[in-house]
């Protein structure tokens, strides 16, 4: 059984997927920290995100795994590196590309091969899995997800105002939304959550029983 959760940042979307699938005893994919990973390598060879043939060749030349929810990368412990400020903009860039897209897109519908799942990004009920026998599409307002954002960098020592990260945001919201391959949209057959006002519990339980629901069925 495959499980979607697509969404736009700060939703905790991470969060209730990671939990979700501890839940139910499926295997958990974070989408996000693939993209994060073809811009952390492109940051570190100076590549520049312009040039869309050079971006291209960064993803077959990686080798990527996901080991308890830690993220290697050609056998390097990468999970932090990847949640930096500059790798967070540069993978939204890297993100539209067509060919970055179909390369990590085959590595999740792989990573789906045999196993029940739960996976998050922003095409996975839409693009990637589009037979996923459930599909939720997680909102919450821009200023509760800048909020969210701002508390998890202050807990990293990082200084940051509330309306840099939401002018951040709205730019990478716009993104994701506009461009031309896999926008971000919910599925036609996805349950949406607003998670803005619920505590992350009550929003998992919901799903949980949706999922139980549904597989008890499928
Ligand atoms: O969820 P995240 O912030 O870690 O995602 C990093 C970037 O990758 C973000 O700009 C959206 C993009 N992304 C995407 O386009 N498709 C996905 N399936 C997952 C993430």
């Amino acid at each position: 059984m495959i499980v979607t959760i697509d969404g736009p940042a700060g939703t905790g979307k991470s969060t209730v997927a990671r939990l979700l699938a501890e839940r139910l005893g499926f295997e958990f994919l974070n989408t996000g920290a693939m993209y994060r990973a073809v811009a952390l390598v492109c940051l570190e060879r100076s590549i520049p995100i312009a040039d869309g043939d050079a971006v291209a060749a960064v993803p077959p030349q990686l080798s990527m795994t996901f080991r308890e929810n830690r993220l290697w990368l050609d056998g390097r412990d990468v999970s932090e590196a990847i949640r930096t400020a500059s790798v967070t903009e540069v993978a939204s860039r890297v993100a539209s590309n067509q060919r970055v897209r179909e390369h990590l897109v085959e590595l999740q519908r792989r990573a789906a091969d045999n196993v029940n799942l739960v996976t998050e990004g922003r095409d996975q009920g839409t693009i990637v899995f589009p037979h996923a026998e459930c599909k939720f599409f997680l909102t919450a307002t821009p200023e509760i997800r800048a909020e969210r954002r701002l508390a998890e960098l202050i807990a990293q020592g990082q200084d940051c105002s509330l309306e840099e990260i939401l002018a951040d945001q709205t730019e990478r919201d716009l993104r994701d939304q506009q461009r031309a391959c896999a926008p971000l949209r919910p599925a036609e057959d996805a349950v949406l959550v607003d998670s803005s006002s619920v505590p992350v519990e009550d929003v998992l339980a919901r799903m949980e029983a949706l999922v139980r629901e549904r597989k008890s069925i499928v």
